[in-house]
């Protein structure tokens, strides 16, 4: 199925139009399962989105008992610190809302990066495990994910070992130059949702995005290419100065 692409005037539309589309998919899942299980996504482009979803007009309207967060990627750091996309939903979004509390599941960015893989790996199998024999699949109910100017979306950049990843749902990837160590999802737990919904914001996307949509495909050198679920559906929410250079737009 090809992706939905939607593009805003502006990246305070964006945000808005995001808010609506999570709780839309909010309710859509907890109707359907009686729970909503989104994975939220890092960087700054998801900020503004989840200041609104703690906002009298989105709060009241997300069945906050029945969401479970979780993360697409996290930074090595600890879940306090300036860096950690926990930090940044938590302080935003997450203590703002009545989430219980054992329904905020994050990467724990503090442990030894292969350990806090492992770990998270086996969190999802339990979350996700419904009958023992039924092999797990990772299927959130929405995943959120940016992309940045080169590409890259959650901690896949272009090159890395996790593109080619066959088994494992998360991983710890080391980033050259400097040598900082991530946890991600992987492209098989990403494409197991049943929303993926890209958020790309600003003219320093413009080209990336061209390339991702409508480039040839090369998933190792653009990983937002590698990110097609296989049973469910993909969108993207732009705005105009992030598709300029788009044909169709
Ligand atoms: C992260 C994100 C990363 C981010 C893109 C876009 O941990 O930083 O997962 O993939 O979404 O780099 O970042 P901006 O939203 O800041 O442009």
């Amino acid at each position: 199925m090809s992706p939905s692409v939607k593009i805003l005037p502006d990246s305070e539309t964006l945000s808005r139009v995001a808010a609506e589309h999570f709780v839309a998919a909010a309710k859509e899942a907890v109707s359907r399962s009686d729970r909503f299980a989104v994975a939220l996504s890092g960087g700054s482009t998801p900020r503004e989105t989840y200041t609104l979803l703690a906002s009298r007009t989105f709060a009241a309207h997300v069945p906050w008992a029945k969401v479970h967060a979780f993360w697409g990627d996290e930074r090595c750091v600890p879940p306090d610190h300036a860096d950690s996309n926990y930090w940044l939903a938590r302080e935003t979004l997450l203590r703002h809302v009545p989430i219980p509390p054992d329904h905020i599941h994050r990467m724990r960015g503090e442990m030894d990066p292969l350990e806090a893989a492992r770990e998270y790996e086996e969190r999802l199998q339990r979350f996700f495990t419904i009958a023992s024999e039924e092999p797990a699949t990772p299927r959130f109910d929405l995943v959120l994910l940016g992309m940045g100017a080169d590409g890259h979306t959650a901690s896949l950049f272009p090159r890395s070992e996790a593109l080619r990843e066959s088994q494992r749902w998360v991983v710890a990837q080391r980033l050259e130059p400097h040598g900082a160590w991530r946890l991600t999802l992987t492209p098989i737990a990403i494409n197991a949702a049943r929303r993926v919904t890209f958020l790309a914001s600003g003219q320093e996307k413009a080209w990336a995005l061209r390339e991702v949509l409508e480039g040839s495909p090369q998933p190792e050198r653009l990983p937002a290419q590698a990110i097609r679920p296989s049973d469910g559906r993909l969108a993207w929410l732009v705005d105009a100065p992030a598709a300029s250079l788009l044909a169709a737009a």
